[in-house]
């Protein structure tokens, strides 16, 4: 198993990457000196394939586990889930010492984390995410959550896990589309801050997308670090933090006028990258090579670069932009890039031109 710290100080916890880890759940959170009952929250997809495993690994380690399992999709990250997860730990009389064990994708992640943040004002929590989003991304760094009908990730804390497990293994199960939406985050890092990063998964590619074990674990263990450093540094996103939202204004302004149906959250902000690209080459100088790589690393991994909007559309894409929790007194910020494997947060972008780049994306 890889290892990748988070390091928070008193709050500092590791994220192991390898094979077979869900069968050493149970150790792993034995070593974390964790209290004795335990739940298991998992989602209607993921709690028939991987439930059963985790249970009996934390049986085995002398817990008492017992499963909540919570619809699958996004419609799961709501205060109704909250609802039915709190009233289960009570009815199982889950205590201060006692855990969370956060089992699928970045729903669960989020729901879980959020359920462990404010349950007995605050129990442990472990992540176990099993998509390559999940692995790469929204497990680590204890930003946790749920959806209003205003707006996504409205309510929610900074909340740390103790331990994050990415087993490589259950990305295996995982429905192709869901796959290459988490490549988009992947991406995302290599053009934020690691242009070795970038030019490897240009060559590795093919590789990646067939899943191929040796590769996965080098990608995610390095995605993982990237994310605990930048982290590390800014834990609450004063700053730093926000090149992560790379790609994002836009992408998250896209899910919400489609009503969170027809763009996977990677896939929108695969869009959103593309656009961002551009519109770094109008402010910021970044090469004109470098957009085309950018563009064309998407397209090869099956993900959209573009969107047609109609004006009604597009008038609506930018209210939803006004919503996002990264506008300041009204101004649209992005995160731009200079170069490939490095950015620069805070830029203010005038409307029109982010209107022009998206006109300009039109597939057609
Ligand atoms: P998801 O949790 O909905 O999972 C995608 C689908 O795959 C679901 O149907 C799920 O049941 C299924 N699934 C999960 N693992 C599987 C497996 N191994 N085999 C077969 N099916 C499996 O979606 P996601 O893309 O993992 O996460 C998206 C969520 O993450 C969004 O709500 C987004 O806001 C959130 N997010 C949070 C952060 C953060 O920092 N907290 C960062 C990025 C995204
Ligand atoms: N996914 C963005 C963040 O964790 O800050």
């Amino acid at each position: 198993m890889q290892s990748v710290k988070v390091p928070l100080g008193n709050r500092s916890y590791r994220i192991g990457i390898g094979r077979r880890l869900l069968d050493r759940v149970g150790a792993e959170c034995a070593a974390l000196q964790l209290g004795h009952r335990c739940a298991v929250i998992s989602d209607r997809h993921v709690a028939p394939r991987f439930g059963k495993a985790a249970l009996r690994a934390l049986t085995r380690a002398g817990f008492e586990p017992f499963l909540i399992t919570v619809p699958a999709g996004e419609t799961a990250k709501s205060l109704k889930s909250v609802q039915s997860c709190y009233d289960q730990l009570a009815a199982h009389r889950l205590e201060r010492k006692s855990f969370i064990v956060a089992l699928g994708g970045g729903v669960v992640g989020d729901l879980a984390g959020f359920v462990a943040a404010t349950y007995l004002r605050g129990i442990a929590f472990v992540q176990v995410p099993t998509t390559l989003l999940a692995q790469v991304d929204s497990s680590v760094g204890g930003k946790v959550g749920v959806n209003l009908k205003a707006g996504k990730n409205l309510v929610g804390a900074f909340y740390q896990p103790r331990l994050v497990l990415c087993d490589l293994d259950t990305l295996r199960t995982l429905p192709e589309r869901e796959f290459r939406a988490g490549l988009a985050e992947v991406i995302k890092y290599g053009i934020i801050f690691d242009a070795a990063l970038f030019n490897r998964l240009e060559r590795d590619l093919h590789r990646l997308l067939k899943r191929n074990p040796e590769t996965l674990a080098h990608i995610v263990a390095r995605c993982c670090e990237i994310k605990a450093e930048v982290v590390g540094q800014d834990e609450t996103e004063s700053g730093l933090r926000a090149i992560l939202n790379f790609g994002h204004t836009i992408g998250h302004a896209l899910e919400a006028i489609s009503g969170y149906g027809k763009y996977l959250h990677g896939e929108a902000i695969s869009i959103g990258q593309v656009a961002a690209a551009q519109l770094s080459a109008a402010l910021l100088g970044l090469p004109k090579s470098d957009v085309e790589r950018i563009t064309a690393i998407f397209q090869r991994a099956g993900l959209p670069t573009g969107v047609h909007l109609q004006p009604a559309q597009m008038k609506r894409l930018f209210a939803a932009m006004q919503l996002d929790k990264k506008v300041s007194a009204g101004e649209l910020k992005f995160v731009l890039a200079k170069r490939i494997g490095q950015v620069e947060f805070g830029h203010r972008v005038p409307k029109d031109l982010v209107a022009a780049t998206i006109r300009m994306s039109s597939p057609g």
